[in-house]
């Protein structure tokens, strides 16, 4: 907290007046868009680098309509968050590593990326620029999207000639109509959302869109989401549509292994560094189906979910043994861990989030 004070000291008092924010009603965000004040964007061509961008007025943007990414899916996002603290000043969550993340996809889609620190600066100029939409503590989050896309014209099936990355933001409330309130998840037995060798380690845009059939079925069946199996076995878990999962069972808490299918997620990673160092085994591993109803605690992360808590699994079968069954879990170790990393200025101490002065 030693280093939080030194940085307060030289946050500008114009970042510290909340009078400056919109009038908007701070009370009532979900996560939906609340359009801006401006986007970021840049472009360059395959092969090339791209350069310094600018700032533009968040609206529509032009796209050919044989752009790569509308015709074959070349293109991928991230999700990072700023956070207003009570003095005012806006920080960032681990922005570097979503701008690695980034590279990385860009590599798997045959894109060009900007450097980690490219990425971080346009960023920061994003939320600055936007900084009047940083809801007030406590009410909220400026939800930031990065977009990298094939913008370039292609017919035939090849890498665009042109890419384009662009920023905008939103502020957000909680993700989930839930809240705060545990989630329900419905575990998948039809669909899968990655195999081995394709994209799912990447936040690639069309592994967002194959999720929305089970998801649409599973919400109209009254859950919040779907939690996905590997798609060789079927037997052990992946992800939810939209964040990691984690199983907590006699206080061990464990989570599906990175291994090619999985998104490895920010916040995934955050949790297993705080839970590690506040005493907690956690294993990286395969877990099955069977532990899943076994557990005693199931939470899902995720930039957007942050932490939520699960309150129920249902597994409606696809194993002869194993047919459905709905299992009500607690919540003292989800909890914990939520509160410390929503504890803002314990993550400027842990994670040095940069503070935009
Ligand atoms: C995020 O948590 O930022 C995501 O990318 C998930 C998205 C489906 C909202």
């Amino acid at each position: 907290l030693a280093s939080t004070s030194r940085r307060e000291a030289t946050v500008p008092s114009t970042c510290r007046d909340t009078s400056e924010l919109v009038d908007i009603s701070w009370d009532n965000l979900g996560f939906g868009l609340v359009p801006t004040d401006y986007m970021y964007i840049t472009k360059c061509s395959q092969g090339g680098n791209f350069s310094k961008g600018e700032l533009q007025r968040f609206g529509n943007i032009e796209l050919s309509p044989s752009s790569g990414v509308l015709n074959y899916g070349q293109g991928l996002f991230e999700g990072l968050k700023a956070y207003r603290k009570q003095d005012g000043s806006i920080l960032l969550f681990r922005p570097e590593e979503n701008g690695l993340r980034m590279r990385m996809g860009a590599e798997r889609m045959c894109m060009p990326s900007p450097t980690v620190d490219q990425f971080v600066e346009a960023v920061k100029m994003t939320v600055l620029a936007n900084k009047r939409w940083v809801p007030p503590p406590g009410k909220g989050s400026l939800y930031i999207r990065p977009l990298l896309m094939g913008s370039g014209s292609v017919l035939g099936l090849a890498p665009a000639p042109e890419y384009t990355f662009l920023i905008y933001v939103s502020p957000v409330g909680n993700y989930f109509k839930e809240g705060l309130a545990p989630i329900n998840l419905v575990v998948e037995n039809e669909f899968q959302r990655a195999t081995p060798g394709g994209t799912g380690a990447v936040k690639a845009i069309g592994n967002y869109a194959s999720v929305l059939k089970a998801q649409t079925a599973a919400q109209a069946k009254g859950y919040s989401d779907v939690l996905y199996l590997d798609s060789v076995h079927k037997r052990y878990l992946e992800e939810v549509s939209s964040c990691n999962v984690f199983v907590v069972k006699d206080k061990i808490i464990s989570t599906p292994a990175i291994k090619g299918t999985i998104l490895p997620g920010i916040t995934r990673k955050t949790i297993i560094d705080v839970a590690r160092s506040q005493g907690f085994q956690v294993d990286e591993c395969y877990i099955t189906v069977e532990e899943l109803l076994e557990a005693d605690e199931v939470f899902c992360t995720g930039t957007a979910v942050v932490v939520s808590p699960v309150g129920s699994i249902t597994y409606l079968g696809g194993d002869k043994e194993l047919q459905s069954i709905s299992v009500s879990l607690t919540l003292g170790t989800t909890l914990e861990l939520a509160c410390i990393l929503s504890a803002a200025n314990l993550l400027v101490c842990i994670y040095k989030l940069k503070d935009l002065t």
